[in-house]
């Protein structure tokens, strides 16, 4: 029999091979459930779609931990979560009929069965087109002040416009063609005038989307049981963990609303930081003079493109704010349910949470001249290493707790054969000197 890592090998030989051959006609038949990486996807062809079912279904407002002030203060008062808005965002959050050819849903990236991410490095949509981002998950993703990993906007509203019609995702010409595609649809009809009482059109389309996206609040964690009292919720690994997530491992400089306090909400300062990811891979500064010439001011359609569909895409915030401190910033995100919505980082680069946690450990400044001050070597020990990972674990929600553990078990093993990002000298090394910013 082969034992699991095996088979992820075998799986990743062959995601290797049906990329490096475009032509290729073979598809890799494997399991779609499941912890790590959906199956790899012949040439051409889009992922498979989610059904909707328990998992998509609105979260409770009893979860252990629910901040009930705050997601007041997220939902816009024109917009209340109706169960007739409700549903018919839930419809539409599924609906293939909005993409280009009729392949694609939101749903597609943003699977609920993979806590609405698709567990692919980069996201892959309309005729298995391959973009530039790993795609976030949906959960608590109301409580973002912006959406994306730049930021680009600020509402769901406005989010939910740009995948319909992005080449590489859902393809379609325009919203108004999406809209004609469901206008006729007589369950669409009464479901827009049930909610909205008007006929089926792109504003309220993109409403309703956004309100079920309100609805998908995932707390109710260990984690959450544990700072309600419960001193047994989570183990005492995970508890070492949360010391050095806000000492030593300084994770909290980003990861928290505030550095004061603990806090132990939503795992984001909702800023935009260099923290070193795919940077070295690239040649920024051409890139960047070059989405200087490229992308006018606000033009939002247009980075939208270059964000999913380009090389400017490592520039991350600098697209939207053409600053070149914000050269290769992403928007710090939410941790919770992290360890099911792997792999990690706005381009998926890191398989692990160990790999994840070496990133940050080695403090990655070489040849790197935007990076964010917070970051240094943290000469974290290995068993540190594991009580920071234990601690990240803790924050799954309960509908991923069996998705979860599988996962983990899944990314020790992987663990103990590769830690491609594990540098120990260097974690216990001075800070390098940081080069000045070229000019530009
Ligand atoms: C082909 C895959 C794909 C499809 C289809 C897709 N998304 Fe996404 N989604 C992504 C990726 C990738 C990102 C990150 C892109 C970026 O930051 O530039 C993203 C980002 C988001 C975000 C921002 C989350 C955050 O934390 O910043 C939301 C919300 C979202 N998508 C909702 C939707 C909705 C609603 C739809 C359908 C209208 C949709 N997505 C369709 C892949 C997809
Ligand atoms: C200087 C700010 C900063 C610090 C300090 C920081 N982070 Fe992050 N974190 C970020 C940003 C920004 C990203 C996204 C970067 C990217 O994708 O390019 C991120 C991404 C992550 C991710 C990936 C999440 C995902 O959905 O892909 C994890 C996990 C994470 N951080 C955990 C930690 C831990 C654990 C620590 C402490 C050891 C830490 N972070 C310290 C800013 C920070």
């Amino acid at each position: 029999m082969r034992t699991i890592s095996q088979s992820r090998d075998l799986l990743a030989a062959l995601l290797v091979l049906s990329f490096g051959c475009s032509g290729c006609l073979f598809l890799v038949a494997a399991a779609d459930t499941g912890p790590g990486p959906p199956a790899a996807l012949a040439a051409g062809q889009a992922p498979p779609l989610p059904q909707p079912g328990p998992l998509a279904a609105p979260r409770s407002k009893e979860q252990v931990g629910f901040p009930a002030a705050l997601t007041a203060s997220v939902i816009p008062p024109g917009s209340p979560l109706t169960p007739a808005a409700v549903a018919l965002g839930e419809k539409l959050f599924f609906e293939s009929r909005l993409s280009g050819n009729g392949t694609v849903a939101c749903a597609t990236c943003h699977d609920p069965a993979r806590a609405f991410t698709d567990n692919r490095p980069l996201s892959i949509g309309i005729h298995g087109r391959v973009g530039q981002r790993n795609a976030p998950t949906i959960l608590n993703a109301l409580y973002n002040e912006t959406q994306f990993w730049d930021g680009r906007v600020h509402t769901l509203e406005q989010q939910a416009a740009l995948p319909i019609t992005n080449p590489l995702e859902m393809g379609s010409a325009s919203l108004g063609d999406a809209v004609s595609k469901i206008a006729g649809d007589k369950e669409y009809q009464a479901q827009f005038k049930e909610a909205y009482g008007g006929g089926v059109n792109a504003e309220d389309m993109l409403r309703a989307i956004a309100t079920y996206e309100r609805t998908l609040a995932s707390f109710d964690s260990p984690f959450d049981h544990f700072v309600a009292g419960d001193a047994a919720a989570i183990s005492d690994s995970a508890k070492r963990g949360w010391d050095l997530f806000n000492t030593k491992a300084q994770c909290n400089r980003c990861h928290a609303l505030t550095e004061e306090k603990r806090d132990t909400t939503v795992f984001t300062d909702n800023d935009f930081h260099n923290i070193g990811i795919g940077i070295l891979r690239h040649r920024v500064v051409p890139l960047a003079q070059q989405a200087e010439r490229e992308l006018a001011q606000g033009d939002l359609q247009a980075i939208d493109t270059a964000a999913i569909t380009s090389d400017q895409s490592v520039l991350g915030r600098f697209l939207v704010t053409k600053k070149p401190s914000n050269i290769a910033a992403f928007k710090t995100p939410d941790l919770r349910n992290v360890l099911v919505t792997g792999p990690y980082f706005h381009d998926g680069s890191q398989e692990t949470l160990w790999d994840v946690v070496d990133h940050y450990n080695k403090g990655d400044g070489l040849q790197n001249p935007w990076l964010d001050e917070d970051i240094q070597p943290l000469a974290l020990t290995e068993p540190e290493i594991d009580d920071v990972v234990a601690f990240l674990a803790s924050l799954t929600s309960p509908q991923y707790k069996a998705l979860g553990d599988q996962e983990y078990a899944r990314q020790l093993a992987r663990s103990k054969v590769s830690r491609p990002q594990r540098d120990t000298a260097r974690a216990f090394g001075p800070k390098p000197v940081q080069p000045k910013p070229p000019p530009f």
